[in-house]
């Protein structure tokens, strides 16, 4: 029986996209809108003396002008925590004007509210705002010498240190050893459509349109600063253009909106600028990793140690998790990770897509490529010489895995072995040709609290799923609907998946790639339980033909119930006993942190590109990722998902950096004009390999998602390319033209 679970649908919600009838957060009109600007700090530390806002008091329009003065103090903050784990996620354990102190350039200072958006914007412009400054600390090499190891990383879930075995004793019976510093910039998310809010009271309810990968996150989180119960804050966002991360956590916006919006009794829309986007919703930090590996001569490695630099702000000890897949891919007995940190005039840093993994895989896949070159050993049959039979950090069994098979197939489908190991031997014209591979890995993360959804089948056969995530681009909307179809057995032309309210059942923000698995599981459970109702009133229904089957035995499918030769369509059922429809719920209890498994999605990527020497030029020519993603619920934007991560993945190893100007602690390139994403242009022949593994363990449908996995590695294989084409190992991302020249 062919299922609707896998099949290459395309996106319920592409037209509406398309034609603009999508509503996005800040889209959503009100009568009496008013506009609300926010204005940044123009230096990195420091205070505000004054501000003047007498010129800007005498535009028309002027509702309001906030400041750290005037503006209501928050009910309290609550803790950083990670959004999927339930509980409010504020994107930073400080919020703006609650004093005068400035801790960051960027930071929110002011906020002006007008009539329309362009008299808050130019009033905005004519505040006179003077400082107190003291000198910035911005970057790692004024940051080194002040480096403490804290307690915890990742809003205090994860340990900031982790071993097993002895390292020292690993390296010391190395046959070969691999050393290396590398260097990373730091990265800023651009989805996009910029975070923005839209915030309406009435009398002391308050509804919000907020840009959020979860409405729940956005509602605990601003019901939590400021003061007002749970009941009382509505969350509705169907659709949210792109994240990746920045919109993971709760940042201020959403907050100050709703304090704008009852300073002037008004709705009140707060969009923020492109700029504005890189000083107010994280960034992935910039960093430093040093990696020593050690193995012998049949290329078994003996040790590994990781150590991971970076600033973080002055408020929080936020590193993204860059240790935890490295230390988990190998068969390596020694094993030492560690993160330092320093405090910096920069705002929290924050996930962002591959996060943690992207830059911890790609410091352990350039160093695995060298010890490849050191022993004279092909990069894929090295790493098959290190598989782990287990999680060699928990010892836990894998609940799945498949990066063998990621290996061969995607060896397979690149011509992997056609290579030449020896570096800059392979040339066309001008352009010197490598190929490269790596590794990838990413956990497949459950959320900390129960999932749930509900569905609904009307007596017409049409069937409605609902469930309190937005649609941020994944195809959650299309994805859930094959859910609810098989689960039901109805075609899923017949389904929709109601989503982006937190009127609707609770779920976690999706974020960490575990949006697919939880919604499926709770979507999967709540269905599941409706089917199973209709089944146990038909059996008990005098009038049915299925009257006194046993309900095991029973099959739906097309809409019917079916044991032997007796069926009913459920519309007969609910409508000879009068009903207009039926509903359950269903929730997801997930495995938690002590499931006896270790969930991680693997993948294998190979890279091809051209070197111009003399112009230090990388041209992608070919990419080929194999993924392992458990069950894939539409392989359409399943596949597409993971080309747009390797796309990233080139992104990242070629273009994006941002840096901090150090004197004025501001971003240098705060601007999609001047930040470098790849486009069009830069895009190779991508290839996306799938394998399904089954999975019984990660959840009911053994799905691990898709989000991460195909940017992770896709750098390393890159650099790895590049070594092989130039024989230059760059150990840093980006690399750049002055890095080859
Ligand atoms: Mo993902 S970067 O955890 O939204």
């Amino acid at each position: 029986m062919t299922t609707a679970i896998g099949q290459p649908l395309t996106r319920v919600d592409g037209r509406p996209k398309v034609t603009g009838a999508a509503r996005y957060p800040t889209e959503f009109p009100a009568p009496g809108m008013a506009h609300a600007c926010l204005v940044g700090a123009r230096v990195a530390g420091g205070r505000v003396l004054s501000v003047d806002a007498s010129a800007a008091w005498e535009e028309p329009g002027v509702l309001a002008v906030l400041t750290h003065e005037n503006l209501p103090r928050i009910a309290g903050q609550p803790p950083l925590v990670p959004s999927l784990f339930g509980g409010p996620a504020p994107g930073e354990t400080f919020f703006p004007m609650q004093d005068d102190a400035v801790h960051y350039a960027g930071q929110h200072v002011a906020l002006v509210v007008a009539d329309t958006h362009e008299r808050a914007q130019h009033a905005a412009s004519l505040l006179r705002i003077e400082y107190e400054e003291s000198e910035p600390l911005t970057g790692i090499e004024q940051g080194r010498d002040q480096a403490y190891e804290p307690e915890a990383i990742f809003g205090g879930f994860l340990p900031a240190r982790n071993s097993r075995g002895d390292v020292a004793a690993g390296l010391a019976q190395a046959s070969v050893r691999v050393e290396g510093t590398y260097r990373f910039a730091a990265n800023h998310h651009n989805p996009l459509e910029t975070s923005g809010t839209t915030a309406v009271w009435d009398g002391d309810e308050l509804l919000l349109h907020d840009g959020t990968q979860g409405v729940t996150a956005t509602q605990l989180t601003v019901a939590a600063l400021l003061g007002v119960p749970l009941s009382k804050v509505r969350v509705v966002s169907p659709y949210v253009g792109g994240s990746f991360g920045c919109k993971a956590m709760v940042w201020h916006h959403p907050a100050l909106a709703a304090m704008a919006a009852r300073a002037v009794g008004r709705p009140v829309k707060l969009a923020l600028t492109r700029e504005q986007m890189f000083t107010s919703c994280g960034h992935r930090e910039e960093q430093e990793q040093h990696i020593a590996l050690g193995a012998t001569h049949d290329g078994k490695l003996t040790a590994l140690s990781h150590h991971k630099l970076s600033p973080t702000s002055p408020f929080d000890d936020w590193a993204e998790p860059s240790l935890q897949t490295a230390a988990q891919m190998y068969a390596c007995p020694n094993y030492e990770g560690s993160y330092r940190l320093f405090r910096a005039n920069t705002m929290t840093p924050t996930f962002m897509r591959g996060p943690g993994d992207s830059s911890g895989m790609f410091a352990l896949e350039c160093a695995m490529d060298e010890l490849a070159c050191r022993l004279g050993i092909d990069p894929v049959e090295l790493r098959l010489r290190n598989l782990a039979s287990a999680d060699p950090a928990s010892g836990r069994p894998w609940s799945s895995n498949g990066l063998e098979e990621c290996f061969e197939r995607g060896a397979a489908r690149f011509g992997w072995y056609d290579r030449d190991p020896e570096p800059r031997v392979r040339r066309e014209g001008a352009w010197l040709i490598g190929t490269g591979m790596a590794a990838a890995g990413y956990p497949a993360p459950a959320p900390g609290t129960p999932q749930r959804a509900r569905a609904r089948i009307y007596a017409d056969g049409s069937v409605v799923v609902q469930a309190a995530t937005p649609e941020f681009g994944t195809g959650v909307a299309t994805a859930m609907a094959q859910v609810a179809a098989d689960a039901l057995g109805v075609p899923v032309s017949r389904c929709r998946f109601e989503k982006g309210d937190t009127d609707f059942p609770g779920i976690a923000a999706a974020v960490g790639s575990a949006g697919a698995g939880m919604i499926s599981a709770a979507v999967h459970t709540a269905a599941t339980a409706l089917r199973e109702q209709l089944v146990g009133e038909a059996v008990a229904d005098p009038g049915s033909p299925l009257h006194g089957a046993d309900p095991s035995q029973v099959a739906v499918h097309d809409g019917r119930m079916t044991a032997g030769p007796a069926t009913e369509p459920y519309t007969d059922l609910l409508r000879r006993n009068h009903r207009p429809d039926a509903e359950a719920s269903g929730t997801w209890h997930p495995p938690g942190m002590d499931a006896p498994y270790a969930t991680t999605t693997f993948g294998a990527q190979f890279a091809e590109v051209a070197v111009d020497p003399e112009l230090g030029l990388v041209r992608v020519r070919r990419m080929t990722g194999a993924f392992a993603p458990g069950r894939v619920l539409n392989a359409r934007t399943a596949r597409s998902q993971l080309m747009g991560g390797m796309l990233w993945g080139l992104g990242q190893a070629l273009l994006e950096a941002n840096h901090m100007e150090h004197g004025t602690g501001r971003w240098v390139n705060a601007s999609l004009a001047d930040y470098l994403v790849a486009v069009n242009a830069d895009a190779p022949d991508v290839a996306v390999e799938l394998v399904e593994v089954e999975d019984r363990e990660v959840n009911p449908l053994g799905v691990k998602g898709v989000g991460e996995i195909g940017q992770v590695g896709a750098n390393a294989a890159i650099a790895n390319a590049v070594h092989h084409a130039t024989g230059r190992r760059v150990r840093k991302m980006p690399v750049t033209v002055e890095d080859l020249m």
